[in-house]
């Protein structure tokens, strides 16, 4: 038998949480022959909650489930982690500024980073959830610099989803008839979904639409706008399918991409793209044997240029906002 991995998922109590920690345990987020010890850190008033649905975990009898360690100390819940899942972050409230909400949540990846630096596994992944959630990355993998760094990852895989979903509406076809979607930025209202070089059997998604119109008033708005329009039709923001893109994420990250596709990721930027080299943005990746690369050669035309620009020019005011802050 296979020793155990260990995953620790934080905000273990939180909405997200409770839509991917079953997954997770029934072999969903690493693959259906291994076995996983779950570790679930939260704040010391959302222990008892943690210690809630660790219960229904038990009551799953997941076969693939081999314990789970619930804690509100970050050393303790990253000892030995070979896939951290960071889902919990302080949310912006009525009237709080970007400066209060990067020093809120440098307040939590800060110490997160430390605790991964300190005493991680050799081969651990990081896939930051929450936001916002590229500079948190960014603040987490600054702490924890004896981790290679391309190992802090973002999550802009509910976006790429997304676009998946409203261009296959758009054309009605099916998801599996799409390939090479790619969310290029931010995941927040700035970034890219393109559909220049996503392909729809064969052919350039962009002109199998024919409509820019659509494509720049409505796809593109969209996808980015799509989180606040889940909040104002559920009445609470986008969970299980939020749960649902970080399993995507780990998993394509572990087990590789299809040959011919690729899918999106914010990873550390080694400059490609004309992206600042470390800024954590959303590229178009391939995976082999476990590791990442970012798509190369692509050509990138004025419009799309003008566009990741745009979302690369936020990351950078957030990167000096923390860096003014001396989170980084
Ligand atoms: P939630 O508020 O239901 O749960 C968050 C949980 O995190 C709470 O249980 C809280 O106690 C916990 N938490 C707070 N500080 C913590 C710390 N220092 N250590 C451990 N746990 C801590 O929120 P929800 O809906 O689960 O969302 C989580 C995050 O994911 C939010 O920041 C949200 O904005 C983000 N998100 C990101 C998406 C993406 O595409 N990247 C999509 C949807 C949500």
């Amino acid at each position: 038998t296979r020793t155990p991995v260990n995953v620790t998922v934080t905000g273990a109590a939180g909405q997200i949480g409770y839509a991917l920690l079953f997954r997770i345990a029934s072999g969903q987020l690493l693959g259906a022959d291994v076995p996983v010890r779950l570790r679930l850190l939260e704040i010391p008033q959302a222990v008892k909650a943690a210690e809630g649905t660790a219960m229904e975990l038990d009551d799953c009898a997941f076969p693939l489930l081999s314990g789970i360690d619930i804690t509100d100390d970050a050393k303790t819940a990253f000892d030995g982690v070979n896939v951290a899942l960071l889902v919990g972050a302080r949310p912006r409230t009525k009237g709080m500024e970007r400066g209060d909400l990067l020093e809120a949540n440098g307040g939590i990846f800060k110490p997160q980073g430390e605790a991964i630096n300190a005493g991680a596994a050799d081969d651990v992944r990081v896939l930051v959830v929450g936001n916002p959630a590229n500079t948190n990355a960014l603040i987490a993998q600054r702490h924890a610099p004896d981790v290679p760094a391309e190992r802090f990852t973002a999550m802009t895989r509910l976006d790429h989803n997304r676009a998946l979903s409203q261009l296959a509406k758009k054309l009605g076809v099916s998801i599996t008839d799409i390939k090479k979607m790619t969310i290029w930025g931010n995941h927040s209202a700035t970034q890219y979904p393109d559909l220049f070089h996503a392909e729809v059997n064969g052919r350039v998604a962009a002109e199998a639409v024919d409509d820019q119109a659509w494509l720049e008033n409505d796809f593109i708005p969209t996808v980015a706008k799509r989180g606040a329009a889940i909040i104002e039709a559920r009445g609470a923001s986008s969970a299980a399918s939020a749960a649902n893109a970080a399993i995507d994420h780990v998993y394509d990250w572990v087990n590789g991409t299809a040959e011919g596709d690729w899918v999106s990721m914010a990873v550390p930027s080694d400059g490609s793209y004309g992206v600042p080299e470390g800024l954590i943005s959303s590229f178009p990746v391939t995976v082999e044997d476990g590791k990442y690369s970012i798509v190369q050669g692509l050509e990138i035309d004025e419009f799309s240029r003008g566009r990741i620009d745009a979302s690369v020019a936020e990351l950078v005011e957030e990167r000096d906002a923390v860096q003014a802050l001396g989170l980084i």
